[in-house]
């Protein structure tokens, strides 16, 4: 529980919590308690697509190349747990994250690219073709979930920039707004939220913008209106409601790597062998269900990317 300072999502909850009070309350959300009247839609979900210009966008067709093994997480339940640390520690951020606005909504690119530019959410949605992808969602807490995103590939993005040839890292920005997101006060933390990819992981298959989930425009908690997702990696790589793009030639320094270095790396891929310093990293919670399954290499996602990984086994490729 110390990370020298307590952070919600750092710890597994099975850990902060005697065991028979997390099961029971993944009973509950297994047993269906979400779907009962009053949370028969999860909240934020109407005010978000009503607010949403481009709601007529979705659903989008299901790519059906990345299948997946499991069901189907819920709405309900991932609408209810999510980590968002700009409106709260707690995974019961929904109703906080309504106060993120999501229009006018901007994303600049610059670093080395041909020229820099700046474009609007719904021009950019206009520029790239929307596909669903059901990927796995895995969390360096050990739970996971299977979420049907909408987007486009991350190499898209990456083409539309243009980028020089020298780019070797994608470097990828929240927004910073205290007032709108209050978490951001709490100085403890560097904000605003960053992330990065190498030009070779960006460009993989796997890399995906998401913009809307569950066939509808993403929903505030998740990060709307646009995020990664990176699913052979830990969820703390796919940074929510981007508003900068850079292409660097420094590895940039994420996070969490800002914050406990000894814990969070650059990498952060999926690999049930090498534990967290403060937790196994063997299996995981299969949040909506009372099952705990081994973790997979890479998230199960071996095949896609194992390759980019060769020659790195010096890197702390998995922290
Ligand atoms: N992005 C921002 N801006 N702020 C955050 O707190 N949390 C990360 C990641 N992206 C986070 C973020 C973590 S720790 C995880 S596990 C995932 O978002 C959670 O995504 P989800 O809430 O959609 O499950």
């Amino acid at each position: 529980m110390l990370i020298r300072r307590k952070k919600g999502w750092e710890i597994p909850e099975r850990e902060a919590t005697p065991e028979s009070v997390f099961l029971n309350r993944r009973d509950l959300l297994a047993a269906g308690g979400f779907g009962l009247a009053g949370f028969a839609l999860p909240r934020g979900a109407l005010a978000a697509e009503d607010a949403d210009p481009s709601a007529g966008l979705y659903p989008a067709k299901r790519n059906d190349r990345y299948t997946v093994d499991r069901p189907i997480t819920p709405e309900e339940i991932n609408a209810h747990y999510n980590n968002f640390y700009e409106y709260s520690t707690d995974k019961e951020l929904a109703d906080a994250a309504q106060a993120l606005k999501t229009r006018p909504w901007t994303i600049a690119f610059g670093g080395m690219v041909e020229a820099p530019r700046t474009v609007g959410i719904d021009d950019l949605l206009k520029a790239m073709k929307l596909e669903e992808r059901v990927y796995r969602h895995r969390c360096v807490e050990a739970w996971s979930m299977t979420v049907p995103w909408t987007g486009f590939p991350l190499a898209d993005l990456v083409a539309y920039a243009k980028p020089l040839s020298g780019a070797k890292y994608i470097r990828m920005e929240t927004f910073m707004n205290p007032e709108m997101a209050p978490g951001q006060n709490q100085p403890f933390y560097p904000w605003p939220y960053v992330e990065g990819l190498t030009m070779a992981e960006a460009t993989n298959e796997l890399a995906f913008m998401v913009t809307g989930v569950y066939g509808k425009p993403l929903l505030k908690q998740m990060g709307a209106p646009i995020r990664l997702h990176t699913p052979w990696k830990y969820g703390f790589k796919s940074v929510k409601s981007i508003v900068k793009i850079d292409f660097v030639e420094e590895q940039p320094l994420n996070f969490w790597q800002q914050l406990q270095s000894s814990e969070y790396g650059f990498w952060a891929n999926v690999n049930p062998e090498v534990p967290h310093p403060r937790w196994s990293q063997a299996s995981e919670t299969v949040l909506g269900s009372n099952e705990r399954v081994p973790t997979q290499l890479f998230n199960g996602y071996a095949p896609f990317v194992a390759d980019l990984y060769k020659g790195l086994q010096d890197q702390p490729l998995y922290m």
